[in-house]
């Protein structure tokens, strides 16, 4: 069996967690979270979106939490950017690293994005150019990678061309995302051997949600193909807005746990992560919805 020594974590609880969420959210607890997230170890925290208000009303305040935050050494603090208003929006508010999003499925990308495939490839264009310029590090995303709310299954090789097309355009890492957490561990890694012919593995993450509990699983099957890049949200935060049924992401802690276990180094403290996890849940009135973290702290509301 051989196994990464070491994996690198994405943390992505303050944007695809906290984007879900209905009610609003003060600036404050957003920081909080954020600054609690570096101080657990994480070395890739995705703080917010600079999307449209209007599409995802949660993630308005994006430019104040990125003003709050402190900035540890080391960390790199994210944004997930559409277009190109986005990117300049994102830059304002001080950002170095941003994420572009496409997906998979085409009834998705409209849903999402509100654009086919094709025009959200070409919109980033001018994303990955201008962040060239600035030497700006771009991440890509591809949901519905083994499954879409609207279209069922998915041809892997459409993935596959989604995921070359991002990397070819400079994206340095190719997210690729089971938005409805339908995926398992066998259809996880045929996906995985069908798109590391287009792109490298060391250049591709796992984003798992587990609707399905299969999400532990899918990261394991991962690990034997070889990635080493795996998002997770701290308390199992999230799930889509234009995905239902895409219930919460694959929770921190339990990937740290899960991690930890194989010897596989994170860097992380788990005891701080969870800590974390439980003061986010009290704050949205929400059972923790990490095993590890119910296991730690109770599971009481
Ligand atoms: P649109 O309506 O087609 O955009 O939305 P438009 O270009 O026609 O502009 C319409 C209005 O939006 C204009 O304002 C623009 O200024 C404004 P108006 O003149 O009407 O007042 N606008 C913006 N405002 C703020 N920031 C911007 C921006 N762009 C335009 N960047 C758009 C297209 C892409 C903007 C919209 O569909 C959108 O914001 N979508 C975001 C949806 C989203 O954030 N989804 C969640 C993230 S993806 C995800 O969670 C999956 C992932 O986690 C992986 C996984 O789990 O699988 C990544
Ligand atoms: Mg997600």
């Amino acid at each position: 069996m051989n196994l990464p020594a070491h994996v690198r974590l994405v943390e992505v609880g303050p944007r695809d967690g906290l984007q879900n969420e209905a009610r609003v959210i003060a600036v404050a607890d957003k920081v909080r979270l954020v600054d609690d997230l570096g101080d657990a170890g994480l070395g890739a925290i995705e703080v917010g979106s600079f999307v449209s208000p209007r599409w995802v009303p949660q993630m308005a305040g994006s430019a104040e939490v990125f003003a709050a935050i402190r900035r540890a050494p080391g960390v790199t603090y994210s944004a997930l950017t559409p277009n190109l208003q986005g990117f300049e929006q994102a830059m304002a508010a001080g950002v170095r690293e941003v994420a572009v999003f496409a997906a998979a499925s085409e009834a998705f990308s409209q849903r999402n994005i509100n654009c086919s495939i094709a025009a959200s490839l070409q919109r980033f264009e001018p994303v990955l150019h201008a962040a060239r310029a600035q030497g700006v590090a771009v991440r890509g995303y591809v949901s519905c990678v083994l499954g879409c709310p609207y279209e069922g299954e998915i041809d892997p090789q459409q993935v596959a061309a989604v995921a070359g097309q991002l990397y070819d355009m400079g994206c340095y890492e190719i997210s690729l995302g089971d938005t409805i957490g339908v995926g398992t561990a066998g259809s996880t890694r045929h996906l995985l051997e069908v798109v590391a012919r287009r792109v490298p593995r060391a250049q591709l993450a796992g984003h798992f949600h587990d609707t399905y509990g299969q999400a532990l699983a899918n990261v394991y099957a991962s690990l034997l193909e070889g990635i080493a890049v795996f998002d997770s949200s701290v308390a199992g935060l999230g799930g889509c807005p234009y995905a239902k049924g895409a219930t919460g992401n694959l929770a921190s802690e339990d990937l740290v746990y899960l991690l930890h276990g194989l010897g596989i180094h994170t860097g992380i403290d788990l005891p701080l992560l969870a800590a974390a996890g439980q003061r986010i849940s009290a704050v949205l009135e929400r059972r923790n919805g990490s095993r590890v973290g119910q296991a730690l702290h109770g599971n009481a509301l």
